[in-house]
């Protein structure tokens, strides 16, 4: 019988894990020295902090805060009041289903659900393979596009709950037009129902957006 042995290399990746992440911080320690002398050095810190890592780890968070001799509250208080700070690492794609009062009327909440549903996972949180996150907004000023959704760069208007696996598979599929519409640097709507031929059909989409409650 052949018998198979695997090696593991688990240390191997630690070591490179480690050594990333000490140059991860040597970055953040040059950001910071950049930072020091400038007004209001906090929140552009936390921003080039937050390019750099991808998120902002609660190390990264005590660096900072000692770097520009001020106290970790009020580095904590700027990022539990400014929502584009993530403190948990985020997934590729950040799903963000619109939570205000015209889009909450017009069935924002069943698309959240269904969100939830077909990713498996809740608000805030992310996918294991880490491609998605879910996230709501408060009203993207769009709000008679109601219910709307926004991944990216990308904007989905009237969206309705059958379509949400659909717009799930797009960012699934590497190849996808969604995938490269999202390299685009503008804000761009996807969906079929945002091109000028079926303009027309908007009021009765409208109408059918409101039906989701
Ligand atoms: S309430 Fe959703 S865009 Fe205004």
């Amino acid at each position: 019988m052949q018998v198979t042995t695997h090696t593991c290399d688990c240390e191997e990746l630690a070591r490179r894990a480690r050594e990333e992440e000490a140059r991860l911080y040597r970055e953040l320690d040059k950001i910071i020295e950049k930072h020091k002398e400038v007004r209001g050095p906090l929140i552009q810190t936390l921003h080039a902090a937050q390019e750099l890592f991808g998120y902002l780890p609660e190390k990264a968070q005590v660096r900072i805060a000692k770097g520009l001799g001020i106290p970790l509250s009020e580095v904590h208080g700027v990022l539990s009041f400014y929502s584009f700070f993530n403190t948990v690492p985020r997934g590729k794609h950040t799903i963000r289903v619109c939570m205000g009062t015209a889009c909450y009327v017009r069935g924002g909440k069943q698309v959240l659900e269904k969100f939830q549903q077909e990713l498996g996972i809740g608000l805030n949180d992310t996918t294991e393979d880490g491609l998605f996150s879910l996230e709501i907004n408060r009203c993207v000023g769009a709000c008679g596009l109601a219910p709307v959704v926004t991944i990216g760069p990308d904007i989905y208007r009237r969206v309705k709950v059958d379509k949400v696996p659909q717009i799930i598979a797009r960012y699934k599929n590497g190849n996808s037009s969604a995938q490269s519409s999202s390299r685009r640097s503008s804000r761009q709507a996807l969906t079929d129902e945002n091109s000028p031929a079926s303009a027309g059909s908007d009021t009765s989409e409208h109408k059918s957006g409101g039906s989701q409650q």
